[in-house]
């Protein structure tokens, strides 16, 4: 492993065969871990952990998450200080460089963004033939990974300065096609980015102009757009990013990478949820169905129903990127002109009394960063079917950077787990004309 880890001494494994020691590492924050990469050569034996809950994949200097006390820092900034102090270009840069930039950093990425911005004119044909009904998230996804049939230049770029060159198209050009799946969706014409304004700006104003309105992006909508997409930047090894960084541990392009990434993130027990979460609560208020019914169902394991937007892999205490996205809701509300916003009312009535429940009090299951950010993007005209989209946007240079570690690694090899067969022993074969 690289990094900032230290060997820890050694644990003890007693086997019916065997006892062998294995060594163990902490990591910078002082997790520790077993590194049971000898295990099978050792012993024959393999580990079994359905949905990786206990196995750490690699070792990353990016994101900290400490699930218990609700902590997250990217590069060692809590994500409180990102959110309020900074741009997403600046987390962006953060994230993907290491460091933040300096002011002179700052503007010349802007800049390289805004050259970026455009796709190629050839590029508006795929969204013309694409079905009407077409959900953006799957857009998104044919567009990215078609972006290296469009500038193949960068399908498997070297020298760092190529490397730059390709996340900045890849941030800047992702935008630019969200917001033309959006466009496609309600059947108006493109309209393109423009030099004149920032990265949120460019965006909320290639979504709502239109050449029979003079939309100006409200300050409001743009420094909560800013928020909300560094909340998402990145979260360690999540399933969407794993899946980036499996599919680039096999030589694949960076495209290709983040193409795989948006589909793992579109499922509702992903980055679907923030869609989710609108829609159940959106149901609820449709069938007059009370917070305390809809907590009923989540309890009731017959019923399959989960509260969307509720619960979390590593958070067992409340998810720090919730607290902020529920604040800036408040405030998008109260500034857009929608202060009552019977969602938003029913969402926060449904946390109060799912917070002083039992079940979710025994199960640490406590708001994620889902369960208040489709509720903001709609004050801001968002449609629910653009949110998982929005959640892509904020996370695309998490993906990039880890894509980057992974690449870099020393450690790194093509990623392939083993498994536990229980099927069936050898059976003779009985040729077709016999069976
Ligand atoms: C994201 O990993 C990341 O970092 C993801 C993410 C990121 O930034 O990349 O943070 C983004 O994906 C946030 C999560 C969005 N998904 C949802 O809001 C969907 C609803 N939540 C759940 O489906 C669930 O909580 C997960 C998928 C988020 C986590 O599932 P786990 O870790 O596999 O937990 P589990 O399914 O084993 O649940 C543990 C128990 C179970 O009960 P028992 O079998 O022990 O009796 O808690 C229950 C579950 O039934 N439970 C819920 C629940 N979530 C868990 N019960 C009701 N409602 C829920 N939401």
């Amino acid at each position: 492993m690289e990094g900032l880890y230290v060997r820890k001494g050694e644990a003890e494994l007693k086997l019916p065969e065997k006892t062998i020691r294995i060594p163990i590492y902490e990591g910078s924050e002082g997790e520790r871990g077993f590194d049971i990469s000898a295990l099978r050569k050792e012993t024959g034996y393999i580990t079994y952990d359905p949905g990786l809950v206990n196995t750490g994949a690699c070792d990353s200097q990016i994101t900290y998450i400490n699930g218990e006390k609700g902590i997250l820092r990217h590069r060692g900034y809590d994500i409180e200080d990102l959110a309020e102090n900074c741009y997403f270009l600046e987390v962006a840069y953060l994230l993907i460089h290491g460091k933040l930039p300096s002011k002179r950093e700052y503007n010349a990425f802007s800049d390289l963004m805004n050259r970026n911005s455009m796709i190629h004119e050839d590029m508006h044909n795929f969204f013309r033939n694409y079905p009407e009904g077409a959900h953006p998230m799957a857009v998104l996804s044919a567009m990215v990974v078609s972006l290296s049939s469009f500038y193949p230049e960068m399908e498997n770029p070297v020298a760092n300065e190529d490397m730059d060159m390709t996340v900045t198209r890849l941030l800047s050009k992702l935008r630019t096609i969200a917001a033309f799946s959006y466009k496609k969706s309600v059947g108006e014409p493109f309209v393109y980015p423009s030099h004149k304004y920032t990265y949120c700006e460019n965006f909320l104003n290639m979504m709502f102009s239109s050449p029979v309105s003079d939309y100006k992006p409200d300050p409001v909508a743009v420094r909560a757009l800013n928020l909300y997409l560094t909340i998402h930047a990145d979260h360690e090894q999540n399933c969407s990013t794993s899946v980036v960084r499996f599919v680039g541990s096999a030589g694949s392009n960076l495209y290709a990478s983040i193409s795989a990434g948006i589909c793992a993130l579109w499922g509702p027990l992903h980055g679907g949820a923030n869609e989710a979460v609108v829609n159940m609560i959106e149901g609820a208020i449709r069938d007059k169905l009370s917070p305390e019914s809809l907590i009923a169902k989540a309890k009731d394991k017959a019923s399959k129903f989960r509260l969307m937007g509720f619960g979390h892999r590593v958070y067992k205490a409340y998810d720090p990127r919730a607290k902020i996205a529920k604040r800036t809701c408040k405030k998008l509300l109260e500034k857009l002109g929608s202060s009552k916003d019977p969602i938003f009312e029913y969402a926060m009535e449904l946390e109060d009394k799912a917070l002083k429940d039992q079940y979710f009090v025994d199960k640490n299951l406590y708001p994620n960063v889902d369960f208040y950010t489709g509720i903001g993007y709609r004050a801001m005209g968002i449609p629910t079917s653009m949110f998982t989209v929005l959640f892509a946007l904020g996370r695309l240079p998490g993906w990039i950077a880890q894509w980057l570690e992974m690449r870099d690694s020393k450690a790194q090899k093509i990623g392939r787990p083993r498994q536990i067969y229980t099927g069936p022993l050898k059976k003779e074969f009985v040729p077709l004309d016999k069976r």
